[in-house]
Parts: structure tokens; C-alpha cells; sequence
């Protein structure tokens, strides 16, 4: 887990975030093992901004891996940030409600949540009895 924060943190220092000046970064462990970062990337038009999680998921999906385990968002807030209900879905596609999600800040403070607390009842077109 030391391992995951300080690849989100390492993330972090590169986000692009100069009209919120709210740099993320997000760490995703896969289950087998691999370690996908992101940082948010904002844009002159405001809605077309991508938050840290769901860089790192398009970064994990194209490397091929499929499989959340966990994911550390680094932020600047205290208590530090739990990701956006947009990136709650985006990751619910890709990972159960046991996933580990590990929020972190520069001050130390640290929060833990499964998934599922912080999306009950994801919304989802796979049926568990289907592929
Ligand atoms: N942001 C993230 O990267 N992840 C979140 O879960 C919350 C918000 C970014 C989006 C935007 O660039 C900035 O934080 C302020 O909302």
C-alpha cells in the first residue's frame, strides 16, 4: 500500500490543474499486480476536464488489465478527497464493492472505503449470471 501512495502522490506532482489549482493523482493496483497512475487534466473549456481515476483506468484498460484490487487518490483537501460520483461509476466498471479505496493528502491524513460504501448499488448492464 506504501507503494501505491507514493505512486499516486508521484502522479500528483504532474497533474494539470491551472483553473481549479486542485491537483490529484490516482495509484490503481490490479489483481494481478500492476500499478496504473493518472492525474487530472483540465481544459480552457471547463467541461471537457478528466479526473485523476479515470486517467489511470484508460491507462490500466489499455495496458490490457481489467481487474481493480485498489486505487489511492492523492489530493490536497482534508480530510482528503474520495473520488467523484462520475468516477465511482467509472471505476464500479472495472472493480467489485470490496475494492480498497485509499484517499490520501500531503499532510499525512489518510481515509479507507470499499467501493461499494461509497457506490451501493452501481449501476451495471452485466449481469452477474452472464460473461
Ligand atoms: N478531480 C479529480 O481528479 N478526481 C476526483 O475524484 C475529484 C475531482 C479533479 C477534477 C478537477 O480537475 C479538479 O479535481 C477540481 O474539481
Amino acid at each position: 500500500m506504501k507503494k501505491l501512495i507514493e505512486a499516486a502522490k508521484k502522479a500528483q506532482k504532474n497533474a494539470y490543474a491551472p483553473y481549479s489549482r486542485f491537483p490529484v493523482g490516482a495509484a490503481i493496483q490490479t489483481r494481478s499486480g500492476k500499478v496504473f497512475t493518472g492525474a487530472n487534466v483540465e481544459n480552457s473549456a471547463y467541461p471537457l476536464s478528466r479526473c485523476a481515476e479515470q486517467i489511470a483506468v484508460g491507462a490500466m484498460v489499455t495496458a490490457g488489465e481489467r481487474e481493480i484490487e485498489a486505487v489511492v487518490v492523492a489530493s490536497t483537501s482534508s480530510p482528503p478527497a474520495a473520488p467523484c460520483g462520475a468516477c465511482r461509476q467509472v471505476l464500479a466498471e472495472f472493480a467489485g464493492p470490496e475494492a480498497l479505496v485509499v484517499c490520501v493528502n500531503d499532510r499525512g491524513e489518510e481515509r479507507r472505503y470499499r467501493l461499494g460504501e461509497l457506490l451501493p448499488e452501481a449501476f451495471s448492464l452485466r449481469s452477474p449470471n452472464k460473461t
